[in-house]
């Protein structure tokens, strides 16, 4: 299969280093790769170091000329309206490509049109690693819950908070915490996005979309950041036996689905407080089997490819049989 690439950044160089590892057994190729800066095709491979020209202008040109199968979405997140990475996913369709992406903001802002349009054009959106990177949280729920209601959930879905609550736990500013998530790969390109809960509501609004047709964005999105907390403050809820945690939570009510992200002052002994580092966690509350958990110790850069990656593998079913 032929994948272009829309952004060339920590995650598209995560990926590319592993299609490359896996190649022998899945024979998944890069053929070309788009940024702002630059443009770079090459149908036998582009490697892991393309050789970037000036950027071609026009995307329908860029995708004509590529010769992909399906296209790889991996440009930053846009909270306020998801663009242009929704118009990135949209043309794509237009070009009878597949599309992937890590972005949530296509999902948060655009997911049941999305859905639609890819209907109709007869190709594939795939979206796990939005989530919890590589964590299959939508194929599980996709092809794990026939008939089981999601009802709401409870989650720890943002990294760069945890990590940046814990440094500034453990005494350092804010600033000093956010360069120190800076070195794990996992901040928004703006920073802010975190740490005023935007990030944690966009990944809310998309879950809440696919796994409750909530059909929200993420301005719907009840939220609040960590920024008033302080190192002073923090520690004396640790002398407490108390931490916090940035929690997204949703439920289900007579008016819709209601959606939430605070930072939650909480027990030690809350399955929440509990999220250490890069870890996530999300507590599904379903029809069927009460509250079902999925976990993660680490996630970044790596992992959110391998979520790309196991994308890859499933769209690589609909592909025509090679003549
Ligand atoms: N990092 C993680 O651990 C992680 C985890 C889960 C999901 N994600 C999501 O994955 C996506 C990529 O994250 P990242 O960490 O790889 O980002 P990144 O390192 O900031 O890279 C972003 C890339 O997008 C390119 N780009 C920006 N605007 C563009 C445009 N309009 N057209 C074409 N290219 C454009 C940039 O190219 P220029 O340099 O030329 O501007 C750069 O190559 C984001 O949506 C993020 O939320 C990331």
């Amino acid at each position: 299969m032929n994948v272009a690439l829309i952004g060339y950044g920590k995650v598209a160089k995560a990926l590319a280093r592993l299609l490359a590892a896996e190649r022998a057994r899945f024979p998944f190729r890069i053929v070309a790769v788009q940024t702002r800066r630059g443009t770079a095709i090459d149908p036998a491979g582009v490697g892991e170091a393309p050789d970037f020209g000036p950027p071609l202008p026009d995307l329908g040109e860029f995708y004509r000329r590529a010769g992909a199968d399906a296209v790889v979405e991996l440009t930053p997140l846009n909270p306020v309206d998801g663009e242009p990475a929704i118009h990135h996913i949209r043309t794509a369709f237009a070009h009878g490509l597949h599309a992937i992406t890590a972005n949530k903001g296509p999902v948060a802002h655009a997911y049941a049109g999305l859905r639609r349009e890819a209907l109709a054009a007869g190709v594939q959106f795939r979206f796990e690693a939005a989530v919890m990177a590589g964590v299959p949280v939508f194929h599980m729920v996709r092809t794990g819950l026939p008939g089981c209601a999601i009802l709401g959930f409870s989650a720890v879905l943002d990294s760069t908070t945890t990590v940046v609550l814990e440094a500034m736990e453990a005494g350092l500013s804010l600033e000093e915490a956010v360069a120190k998530a800076r070195t794990l790969g996992i901040v928004e390109s703006d920073a802010s996005f975190d740490l005023d809960g935007w990030d944690a509501a966009a990944k809310s609004a998309a879950l809440a979309n696919v796994l409750m047709d909530a059909n929200v964005t993420p301005q719907k999105v009840d939220a609040k950041g960590i920024r008033r907390l302080t190192p002073e403050k923090l520690a004396d809820l640790k002398s407490k036996g108390k931490t916090v945690r940035l929690v997204s939570r949703a439920h289900r009510g007579k008016d819709g689905v209601k959606l939430r992200v605070r930072a939650e002052v909480l027990d030690r002994d809350d399955a929440l407080a509990n999220v250490r580092g890069t870890g996530n966690l999300l507590l599904l509350e379903t029809e069927r089997l009460g509250t079902l958990g999925l976990m993660a110790s680490s996630l970044g850069p790596a992992e959110t490819a391998y979520g790309l990656f196991s994308d890859l593998v499933d769209v690589s079913r609909y592909l025509p049989p090679k003549q």
